[in-house]
């Protein structure tokens, strides 16, 4: 199929280079002309397993296309795909802007019959302002080709997107259009080999509403199992012991309870926040996922407070290693990173930190830490540690999991760590001298041998 993908971000790129690489035709468009520019080199602006070659592979192929025209790729276009952001509005709504100004472009050069697909992450009645937009712009020119808007969620994980994409656990599809819907199905049958049960059709308002929800739902477990963290740990229990004991349940199961420094990235804070908003304009006030939100936002900071609850009110003088500044392993996102809430605190209260992060550190040099006085970078995670008064780790990178201990005691001033992803064997750390802090977990006394 002939397919035009609107916006280059994060969900645009991994769509099309998929599409592109199942045997369509795709042009991926975007106004940034630098970043065009870029990606016709193959040049990728983010960091994703597997999407470079991708890129690099149907670019060559001439099954994948970058331009900033998007009139010329409208031309033969079957379906076009809309995947520019919906950032948050200043009252937590999503806000449409980019979304009604693509539906708009379109509607301005669409020149044949098409089917219009919102990809972005849009509240419920999108798919409605997006055919009104449309509908305006074609009556103004007074022509009335066919058109369907259809929603068709992403329910990409940063990191794992390739694979999510290629072998999707389910593709939800809402149209109010019998002909819409077998196209899209036909658009994703060779992603499904054996069969096409997980690809879930339904109406328009219904696919809209999933993606929150399923975003909502995996953000509630996280402040949950957080929640019961601290419980766990005034009341002398472990966490790690709970989490099993209850996952064992096939109605609860293991994934997504993992306690830690709270959830971030750019899904889970902006759609949560924005489900809130939806139930609120029709009157609702979802009183569980507005303390999902409060619960995840504490919970940025039960680190901090660990390291003030063994160091005092005032840090000044004092030096931390930080391990990841990332939002999740595998990514350069830190949008929403816990790191940017710790480090803050700690460098507000004197602490100087030293960080070091396999992938995130120039988003944060550039951007999220820019303003922050005090942070050094580093090129390895045991350079960061020397000099430093405890370690503190915040990703849980592979490369973090099973490191030299003793370079760590070595370099350390005091064998100290802070573990907000709860990484290590604390029986071990302590046979070894460290002091150890954990979420969800009392710190045991270090064992001193005989
Ligand atoms: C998420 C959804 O998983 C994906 O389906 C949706 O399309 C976009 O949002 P992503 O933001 O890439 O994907 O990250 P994910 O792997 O889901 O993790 C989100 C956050 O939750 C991270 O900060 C992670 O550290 C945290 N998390 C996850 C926990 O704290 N505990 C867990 O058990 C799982």
């Amino acid at each position: 199929m002939n397919l035009t993908v609107i916006g280059t971000g994060y969900v645009g790129l991994v769509s099309g280079a998929c599409f592109a690489e199942m045997g369509n035709r795709v042009t991926c468009v975007d106004v940034d002309t630098k970043k065009i520019e870029n990606l016709k080199k193959g040049i990728i602006p983010i960091y994703e397993p597997g999407l470079e070659p991708m890129v690099a592979r149907n670019i060559e192929n001439k099954t994948l296309f970058f331009s900033t025209d998007l009139k010329e790729s409208l031309r033969k276009c079957e379906v076009a795909f809309i995947a520019v952001g919906t950032p948050m509005g200043e009252d937590g709504s999503a806000d449409l802007k980019y979304v009604l100004q693509v539906a708009r472009e379109i509607g301005e050069h669409m020149v044949a019959p098409l089917i219009v697909v919102d990809k972005s992450t849009v509240p419920v009645g999108t798919a409605d302002k997006v055919t009104a937009a449309m509908r305006e712009v074609l009556d103004a020119r007074g022509v009335d080709f066919s058109f369907h808007v259809v929603s068709n969620p992403e329910f990409l994980k940063e990191g794992d997107a390739i694979n999510d994409f290629m072998k999707p656990d389910r593709v939800v599809v809402g149209s109010d259009d019998a002909e819409a819907t077998e196209k899209m199905r036909s658009l994703y049958a060779p992603f499904f080999r054996s069969s096409m049960d997980r690809l879930i059709t339904m109406d328009v308002r219904s696919a809209e509403m999933t993606k929150y929800v399923a975003n909502a739902m995996l953000a509630t477990k996280i402040s949950f199992m957080n929640e019961v963290a601290n419980i766990c740990e005034l009341v002398g229990a472990d966490v790690n012991k709970v989490r099993i004991g209850i996952g064992s349940d096939s109605r609860i199961g293991y994934s997504f309870i993992y306690p830690g420094s709270g959830y971030g990235g750019s899904c889970f804070p902006k759609d949560v926040k924005a489900l809130i908003k939806t139930a609120a304009q029709h009157g609702y006030t979802a009183e569980l996922i507005g303390a999902v939100e409060d619960v995840n936002d504490r919970q940025k900071l039960v680190v901090a407070q660990k390291v003030v609850d063994r160091f005092g009110e005032d840090l000044s003088g004092l030096t931390f290693a930080i391990w990841g500044l990332a939002f999740k392993p595998q990514t350069d996102d830190m949008r929403e990173a816990p790191s940017i809430y710790i480090i803050k605190e700690l460098v507000k209260r004197g602490a100087q930190i030293q960080a070091y992060d396999p992938k995130a550190m120039d988003e944060a040099r550039h951007f999220y830490l820019k303003d922050v006085p005090k942070v050094a970078y580093f090129d390895s995670k045991y350079e960061t540690l020397k000099g430093a008064d405890a370690m503190i780790l915040l990703t849980e990178w592979k490369e973090f999991r099973s490191p030299d201990f003793e370079e760590l005691k070595a370099q350390l001033n005091a064998p100290i760590i802070f573990d907000g992803r709860n990484q290590y064997n604390d029986g071990k750390l302590r046979q070894m001298g460290f002091e150890y802090y954990q979420i969800g977990k009392q710190s045991l006394p270090v064992e001193v041998s005989a």
